[in-house]
């Protein structure tokens, strides 16, 4: 049987003027081995490890996939081909603008990041919640790519805002009554989005996987609708190639999203498929605040935010900005849902009634406590 001396000093190792460690000064390691452990021996006297019987432990890995689609998704966004520092900032010339003009375009992008700024939190706690039940590496590698193309969103959301507004959107002092408007409304959308995040981080935790799945899908066919809309409408270069270059990464997204519930939707249980309908409707509340208007079910907002709204979108739009009007915003968010339906349908979920766009389907109630969709 191999000796063992277990080592006694304790002394920190302090080296000499020369620069040489002096030797006398090593703590031994914790064992000393005077030859080569028999393994015959050491296999009989092993002991067993304690049981693993916490569930949301993230040990032990294992690389398995389940679903080869989406790995071969994750391969091709390994690149995004693109960063946000390198789109054309320099072409943006804010003093091309009167205040009001950039006050309303900041205004956008604060609403913006409400949903597309608060991505990387949302999908990171994701990865983590995969990694703690033991997803497929597949899921784990995915909710990675979605969080480090989220980080580009929010990058730009954060340079839009700044060129327009510095310190912006909540240090600094807006001068005009439009600016002054916008930060009233910006800060009730912070109330909101913080409302949010406290439903979600419960929600992520509760719900199982096809049931996230489905509602990040209706975050993703939300905002691949909005960048492709925003890219084509708006006249100022540097937005009209962040908008070409998000809506791609959305539309990848979108197909995360995609290729894992044609595998997991045909599985699921009436219960889960009630959920998921359910869900959609809480989706369809909560996307709607940017996608169309924002419905009282879940938005707390007062009486002057939409009225001011009205305003700030009115001022982007004559600033070349090209923010839909209410009309086609309702037109696009009604063909996105409706392809939405059609992809669902077919699995046996019911689609919930959406009367504000005039989609037909149960009614189904509200729990403004547990919110999963984002962009
Ligand atoms: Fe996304
Ligand atoms: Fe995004």
């Amino acid at each position: 049987m191999p000796s063992q001396k277990h080592a006694a000093k304790t002394k920190t190792p302090d080296r000499s003027a020369s620069g040489l460690i002096d030797e006398s000064q090593i703590v031994a390691p914790p064992t000393v081995h005077e030859s080569m452990p028999n393994p015959e021996k050491l296999l009989l006297e092993t002991e067993d490890a304690p049981k693993i019987t916490d569930r949301l432990n993230i040990f032990p890995f294992d690389w398995r996939v389940e679903t080869p689609r989406l790995m071969e998704i994750y391969e091709n966004s390994r690149d995004p081909g693109w960063s946000p520092s390198q789109l054309p900032w320099d072409t943006l010339d804010p003093d091309s603008f009167t205040l009001d003009q950039r006050y309303a375009i900041a205004y956008w992008w604060s609403l913006l990041s409400v949903f597309d700024a608060s991505g990387p939190a949302v999908f990171a706690r994701a990865m983590i919640h995969a990694y703690e039940v033991h997803e497929e590496d597949a899921i784990r590698k995915c909710f990675f790519s979605v969080t480090r193309d989220e980080m580009n969103h929010e990058e730009v959301c954060g340079k839009a805002i700044n060129k327009m507004t510095p310190n912006g959107p909540l240090g600094y002092e807006p001068q005009t009554l439009l600016g002054k408007l916008a930060r009233n409304n910006v800060e009730w959308l912070y109330h909101n989005g913080a409302r949010y995040w406290n439903g979600y981080k419960k929600a992520v935790e509760y719900y199982p996987m096809p049931i996230l799945f489905s509602s990040f899908l209706f975050g993703e066919v939300a905002s691949s609708t909005l960048f492709h809309s925003m890219y084509e409408s708006t006249d100022i270069p540097v937005f009209k190639e962040a908008f070409r270059n998000i809506g791609r990464d959305e539309g990848r997204h979108l197909s995360f999203c995609l290729a894992l519930l044609k595998e997991i939707l045909p599985r699921l249980g009436d219960e889960d498929k009630s959920i998921i309908t359910k869900q959609f409707r809480a989706g369809f509340v909560f996307l709607s605040g940017i996608l169309y208007e924002p419905p009282g079910e879940f938005w707390q907002l007062p009486e002057t935010f939409l009225p001011a709204q009205r305003l700030l979108e009115e001022k982007a739009r004559e600033a070349g900005f090209g923010v839909l009007t209410l009309e086609k915003r309702r037109e696009n968010w009604r063909t996105a849902v409706i392809r939405l339906k059609s992809v669902v349908e077919p699995y046996g979920i019911k689609f919930p009634a959406l009367p504000e766009i005039d989609v037909d389907g149960e009614d189904v109630d509200f729990d403004a406590d547990k919110i999963v969709p984002i962009f």
